[in-house]
This record gives structure tokens, sequence and C-alpha cells, in this order.
């Protein structure tokens, strides 16, 4: 989703603005700007354009936009198309401020209107250049940016982080957030901030992430923190320790593939350390005193809220959850979640996940269950992130920085992260014997290499894909934990090849999908051996009898499934809870070789962005 960059200190601004800007590119976006204001009141100098940064290299041209204050913006259109007008950054009436903005000034119509009755006239289509056009009116009667960018906040509903210069102060930055990120970054000489993490990490590894209703001052070299009401304030400190290697492909051609690869290792580390030496399972996270492992003896109803991919594997919890330690589980996409009249008592435990941790419908969903006095777990990938502060705990997946837009390692490193937080639950309530969950863990820890030899069958997957790339329709089914990879097969291949896709409960084929069926229609089974894989192969005769050509994913050792099925990839034989860790590689290979073949955009598919910090 959109990303902000801003920059005062002794360096030139653009510079530092355009390299921060394709370090956010992988979170997707439709238009890019960038706005520097001159030192001496002279001037402040924008340029923004629809499409790539690319198309904004071109329109600077090689000008020097002159001043060491900027701001640098990629959006993600919400209101009007993507086109130059309507790109970040917006100048007030005045043509002194200008003004970046993520997320959705929700009363812009009605502040619109009041304006316009002022005299105020528009360029754009955007919310945004409404409230750069407020905080100008109000600048004019505060006579200071700070008071006048709190004072709009007063009035202006919705979830955002903003950012904004002035021509006549020519050296400050003020931020504010509600709801969306605001990382400030500080450094002796220079102040910078970033909608995430990534954008500052070439400059300083010492930031802060600004709270709720803060607004931040950047000067070169100091940041000033207060509330909306003018009260000093301090965001969250941290400190980053993830290196710039980790966010770069690494000689892989583009950052999905690199992911894919990577998962063997994302696994391992989030499977690090689980177990003290009497063989126990030890979740340090979950510790932060008796109160916590209290909470999760007395629980008696799970409710797991995400969205996309992380919904996918949160639908892993109830199988994994409700098997070993017998605890009721619904999962519900966050964004249905937090409109609806859930159920919650003390006795509840949200386990809200969010790779980002920034999902906005995800976010929504955990408070609105803290403030009903459930107990939020989050599971994140992004330490420090909006949701793992919003909740009780976090367990964080450890997968290392996630930069291609479609998820994979953080998928798998979910998954196995319910599984350790299904069986801690099954130890605490003693659901299982120990020396049961002792078992389970440890059969975990081969995960990794049997993930490795998944990962080997490539060349084969790749030569499948580009049988499969002409198709119109792909559909997937699968029954029990098949299911959710189904529908995590179907989702992968249709946001980066844009082939139309879908995942169905594989019992479900016959009350109607079955109707889509066509002659040589290719269908994706996940058939790997285990209590319902017979039912699943009487469902591959189904289609198969309508002239569907199909791909299984099946346990090694299965020959008989070569009678079924026109294609089979093999995945090694593990717990049946565990199957999804290792039946999704081959799906998210033979996605990504699609979409080469396609020749999409693999890293940044069309209309889609990395973090939704929108509604
Ligand atoms: C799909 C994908 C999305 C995300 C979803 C939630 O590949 O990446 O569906 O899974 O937007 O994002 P997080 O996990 O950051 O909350």
């Amino acid at each position: 989703m959109c990303g902000i960059i801003g920059y005062t200190g002794p360096d030139p601004a653009l510079d530092v603005l355009v390299d921060g800007l394709a370090t956010l590119e992988y979170r997707g976006y439709d238009s890019a700007g960038v706005a520097v204001v001159a030192p001496g009141g002279n001037g402040l100098s924008v340029v923004k354009c629809a499409g790539k940064l690319s198309n904004l290299r071109a329109a600077l041209d090689g000008q020097a936009l002159p001043g060491t204050t900027g701001l640098g913006h990629t959006r993600w259109a919400t209101h009007g198309h993507p086109t130059d007008n309507n790109a970040h950054p917006h100048v007030d009436a005045s043509g002194d401020l200008a003004v970046i903005h993520n997320g959705i000034f929700e009363n812009y119509a009605d502040l619109k209107a009041e304006l316009a009755a002022d005299g105020h006239t528009f360029t754009s289509d955007t919310d945004t250049e409404v409230v750069a056009h407020l905080i100008g009116a109000l600048r004019e009667q505060t006579g200071d940016l700070a008071d006048a960018v709190r004072a709009a906040l007063h009035r202006v509903t919705g979830a955002f982080a903003l950012a904004v210069i002035d021509r006549r102060d020519p050296t400050a930055i003020v931020a504010a957030r509600r709801a969306a990120p605001m990382i400030l970054g500080r450094r002796d000489d220079a102040s910078l901030l970033a909608s995430d993490v990534a954008g500052l990490i070439a400059h300083t590894r010492d930031v802060e992430a600004l709270l709720d209703g803060q607004v931040a001052v950047l000067e070169p070299g100091r940041v000033t923190v207060t509330d909306l009401d003018g009260n000093p304030a301090e965001g969250h400190r941290y400190h980053v320790d993830w290196d710039v290697s980790a966010a770069e492909k690494a000689g892989y051609d583009h950052f999905m593939l690199k992911e894919i690869h990577e998962q063997p290792r994302a696994v391992a580390e989030t499977l690090l350390r689980r177990t003290d030496a009497d063989g126990r399972i030890v979740v340090d996270e979950l510790r932060g005193g008796p109160a916590v492992e209290d909470d999760l003896r007395h629980v008696d109803k799970v409710y797991v809220v995400a969205s996309g991919t992380s919904y996918h594997a949160g639908m892993v919890a109830k199988y994994a959850i409700e098997h070993w330690a017998r605890i009721p589980v619904e999962v519900e996409i966050a964004s249905e979640f937090r409109y609806r009249d859930p159920l919650l008592t003390p006795h509840t435990l949200v386990v809200a996940i969010s790779q980002s941790g920034e999902t906005s419908d995800t976010i929504a969903a955990a408070v609105h269950a803290r403030d009903q006095r459930a107990k939020v777990l989050a599971i994140s990938n992004v330490v420090g992130s909006t949701l793992a502060r919003e909740a009780d705990a976090v367990l964080y997946t450890r997968a290392g920085p996630e930069i291609a837009v479609a998820s994979t390692k953080a998928f798998t490193t979910q998954i196995v992260a319910l599984d350790i937080l299904a069986l801690y639950l099954a130890q605490l309530r003693r659901a299982l014997f120990p020396d049961e969950c002792r078992d389970h863990l440890a059969r975990m820890d081969a995960l990794p290499m049997l993930m490795q030899q998944v990962l080997e069958q490539e060349p084969a997957i790749a030569a499948l894909a580009r049988q499969f790339a002409g198709a119109g329709y792909v559909m997937f089914f699968g029954r029990h934990v098949g299911l959710l990879i189904a529908l995590e097969g179907a989702l992968k291949l249709k946001e980066i090849s844009y082939i139309h896709a879908e995942g169905f409960p594989a019992g479900e084929m016959k009350h109607g999908p079955i109707a889509l069926i066509e002659d040589g229609g290719p269908v994706v089974a996940l058939a790997t051996r285990g209590h319902v894989r017979d039912k699943v192969v009487s469902n591959i005769q189904q289609v198969k009898g309508r002239g569907a050509v199909v791909l299984a994913v099946a346990t090694d050792g299965d020959t008989e499934i070569k009678q079924h099925a026109d294609h089979v990839v093999y995945v090694p034989e593990v717990h049946e809870l565990l199957y999804p860790i290792l039946t999704v590689v081959p799906l998210q290979l033979l996605s990504y070789h699609i979409a080469v073949v396609l020749g999409r955009d693999v890293d940044q598919p069309r209309n889609l962005a990395k973090t939704v910090t929108v509604e």
C-alpha cells in the first residue's frame, strides 16, 4: 500500500527520497511523487506522475530539486484513478505546503464542500488534497504548522499516516498517524520518516514508531513528539536488527522465488529454541509472567482472525488446536469478524495473524476483541508492528523480511507458529501427555529438510507450469487440511498470474462447482496420505469423468494415485496436520512459473499492495 518517505538533514533530499521509495516499491503502488523545499523560503518543488518509479525518474529528467528537506510517496489509489493529478504530494491553496498521506480520510467529502464554500478549488479527486487545503487554511490562523496539523486532525475521521512540509519553514517535517504505520528514524545530523522500516535502514537502525494520535516535528537531528493536544509524548522506540542484504534478491530473478527458497531456513527459525532442558515446549514470548500462562490454561474458546493468505494459514489452527488441545476454534476473515457481534469473554483467546502486523482489518478485529476483554495473541513477522503492540502477547514468526507482494514464507512460518501454539496449549491444559507433545515437536524439526526435498522438484514443476499457463480457469480442491492449501494455491495463482482460480472443499464439487469442468480443464487436487485420501481420489475420479486434467499432490510412495491423476507431484510423508507446510510449496512454485511464462510482474502484481492499511 502507499509508501511514505521523508528526510530533513544535511544532504540534498531528492536522492534520499527516490532511493527510499525504491526500497518501498514492494508495497505495491500505481503512482509516485516527491516534494522538496529549498532553503531561504525560495520554493517548493513538486514532481509526480502515474505509474512506476521509472516514470518519476523520467519526469525528473536529471533535475536536482534544490533543498535538504522533502517528502516522497508511492500511491495505491483509493479515491480517484491513478493519474498524475491524483498522485501525491498535494499542495494547499497557498502553494506553500505539500502533504503526503497513507490511509483514508472518511469525512473528506464534507470537508471538501465546506472548503469549496470558502472559495477553495481542487485539482484532484483525492481526500489528501482536501486535507492539504484544510491544514493550509488552519496554518494561516495558527501561524504554526504543527498546531495547524493538530487542529486539522481534530476535524478528520478515518485512518491515516501523514506528513507535511512547508516552504516557510524549510528544515521541518510534521508527521502524524492514526491507525496506519509511521516510523521515525533518528540520526545525529538528520531525521527521517517512512511507512515501514525498510525505508529507513539504509540511514539508521534507531527507530521510533509513532503511536495513534501522536504528532511529530522532525528537524535535522531532532524529533519532538506530542499528542493531539500538544502535550509531550513518546512513540515506541526500538532498534532494527535485520540487515539490508536480507531485503535484497540474492541472485534470484524475483523476491518471490527467493522467499519460496528461504522457507526451510525460515521454518527452522520459527522452530528454534522451543523446548527446555526437560523437553517441555517453551514459548518465551508467552511467558510474560504467570498471568499469561494462567489465562491460556482457562481459555474455553479460540477465534482466529486474519486476512488473505494469513487467513488460510489461520485455518490450520482449527484442525491443530481442536485435535491436540481440544478447545473449540472458529476461524474468521478479520473484516467480517469486526462488523458482527462475536461472543467474547475474558476466557476467549483471539489469535490475530498478520505478516506485516499493519493490516487495518486485522488490527481492528484485534482491538475490538481486546475492548470486549478477550485475550489477544498476535502472530506477526514484524517486530514492533502495530498489531504486536495492540496485543496482550505476540508470537513472532521470525521469517525475515518478506518483500514480494505474494506471501510465501510468511504463510509456512505462520502455520508452524500455530502448530507450536496448539501443542503448547495441549501441554498447558494436559490434553496430551508430555512425551506426546515432545514427539510432535520433534517431528516438526524435520520439516526444513523435507521442504528442501520438495524445492528440489522445481524443474519438473516449471515444466508443468508451461502446460498450465494457457488455462483460462484452474480449480483446486482438497479436504481437511488439504482444503486450506486448495484455497491458498488458488489465491497464489490468481494474484500473480491473473488466471481465474478457485479453491473448494473436494466434497462440495458435486454440489455445484463441478458444473464448471470442461474437457481439458485443469484441476489441482490435494491428495496426500491420511484419513481423507481415498475420498479425494473419488472426487478426482468424478472430475476426470467429465474431462478434467488433474494434477495431484500426493505422498511419496503413493504410486496408485497415478492411475487417477494425469500428473503427480510428491511430497514426503509427515503427520497429517503438517502436510500444508509441504504441499503449499509446489503450488507456490507452480504459480510463480506460470506467472513468469505469462510475463507478469511477479513481485508487484497489478492492483495489489503488500501491506493493506485501508479498509
Ligand atoms: C497474498 C497476500 C495477502 C496477505 C493479506 C494479509 O499473497 O499476501 O492476501 O496475506 O493482505 O496481510 P498480512 O498478513 O500482512 O496481514
